[in-house]
């Protein structure tokens, strides 16, 4: 109760610091054990029955990583959460745990690469059958909708479209049709935007992001709201782990069928260097927000770049929706802005000096990539043309002197 009283910044420091513990510490060691003893058989045979808290085996659960486990739950207001190997780990989980063949989904077409392949690609092999829709068009989400339908999905920032949907609106979209709503926050991050507040039951991350913000540590995030009901004739499927757990019935089926059996357990060493990173979480957020407000006014108003793209903009179609339902001013920190072609994006690259070249985001360090070129170039290109652009840079704002993104960004299109 103690830790709803603090402030988000406040909570990213300290929730969990002294249940964890250990002779003192600030942060939990790093338990880099494969398996944990036991006093006794009854207590081990005890554990396996899910009769206590107590770890097993590094597969099943470890200290460290559920040290990030409860202050990841707390920080997305949700009632528990598990952490995975990837958010392509995490990606895959929370959607394996609710399909079986035959089934659908319907999620945004604008979606993060690897998310757009499994849903659209593999699924395919298992008989699933994703129906992809424009993000903020409500009625197309809703006519998308069949009795095969177990979930809708969405990026609260699409990556790299950069729409923000109406996370209230299309959950009561799906609740209406008795289906959850999973959504990607890894671009918000909980600092701007917690879905769970605003209905949707499942929350995913990539923790690779901004929750470590570092660039040191890989993972994953499903963070259970614990609200959906899932003891209704349509979920009949989850009713032996409504028995067992009722509330949190999602996540203990994920956790049992998938994580344990997948075998996407993250090495505790990455959920320690993610708790190190979240601390700073609040403070850079905020300096994340403003420089991207900056950085995309300097390269609106730079007579090279094209066009720019980002939510921040008074006249983008998402402005509106970013401004109601994000926690704090801010619009997120990537954008994308386009060049006259794609000789001039590989120039601009070509002569930064500062801002790294780099398939990642949510880092400290700004970062610059062109999705054509690298992402999207094994694509069919049929598919390749359709979802990626050869004039287009995406960017990722990090907290450096915003003075000293912009100087580097100017040297870059100085060259093309
Ligand atoms: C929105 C989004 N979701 C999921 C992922 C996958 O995360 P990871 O690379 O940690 O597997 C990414 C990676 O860039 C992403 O941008």
């Amino acid at each position: 109760m103690k830790e709803k009283t603090y402030h988000f910044e406040t909570r990213a420091i300290h929730d969990r610091l002294k249940e964890a513990a250990w002779e003192g510490s600030t942060l939990p060691p790093i338990f880099q054990s494969a398996g944990h003893y036991h006093e006794s058989a009854d207590n081990l045979s005890r554990t396996f029955a899910g009769k206590t808290e107590d770890h097993i085996y590094m597969r099943l659960s470890n200290p460290t990583n559920r040290f990030l486990e409860q202050k990841l739950a707390g920080l997305e207001s949700g009632a528990g959460a598990v952490v995975s190997s990837s958010g392509m780990a995490a990606v895959s989980n929370a959607c394996m745990t609710l399909l079986r063949a035959g089934d659908e989904l319907v999620a945004s077409r604008s979606l993060f690469m690897s998310t757009y392949l499994l849903f659209t690609d593999i699924f395919k092999k298992y008989n699933i059958t994703a129906r992809l829709v424009d993000p903020l068009n409500l009625k197309e989400i809703e006519a998308a909708i069949t009795d095969k339908t177990r979930f809708v999905y969405m990026e609260t920032i699409t990556n790299p479209g950069m729409e923000v949907f109406d996370i209230s609106s299309v959950s009561k979209i799906a609740h209406s049709h008795g289906i959850p709503l999973l959504v990607d926050n890894t671009l918000a991050s909980p600092w701007l935007c917690r879905p769970i507040e605003l209905g949707a039951d499942i929350v995913v991350h990539s923790t690779t992001k901004y929750l470590s913000g570092h660039g040191g540590a890989l993972g994953g995030l499903i963070v259970d709201s614990g609200t959906f009901d899932w003891s209704t004739p349509k979920f009949a499927d989850f009713g032996p782990f409504v028995e067992q757990k009722g509330h949190l019935a999602y996540l203990h089926r994920m956790f049992k069928e998938h994580h344990i059996n997948f075998g996407t357990t993250p090495a505790p060493m990455h959920s320690y260097l993610t708790a190190i990173g979240l601390t700073t979480l609040g403070l850079r957020m905020e300096r994340h927000m403003e420089n991207a407000i900056t950085v995309a006014d300097f390269l609106n108003n730079h007579p090279r770049v094209e066009w720019v793209n980002f939510p921040g903009f008074k006249d983008h179609h998402s402005y509106g929706t970013a401004n109601a339902q994000f926690n704090r001013q801010g619009f997120g920190a990537m954008l994308t802005f386009g060049l006259k072609d794609e000789a001039a994006c590989f120039r601009l690259i070509d002569r930064l000096e500062m801002i790294l070249n780099i398939a990642n985001l949510g880092d400290c360090k700004t970062l610059i990539i062109h999705p054509y070129s690298s992402q999207y170039v094994s694509f069919p290109q049929d598919l390749r043309d359709k979802l990626a652009d050869p004039c287009l840079l995406r960017l990722s704002v990090g907290v450096e002197h915003p003075e000293d993104i912009c100087n580097d960004l100017a040297l870059g299109l100085d060259a093309i």
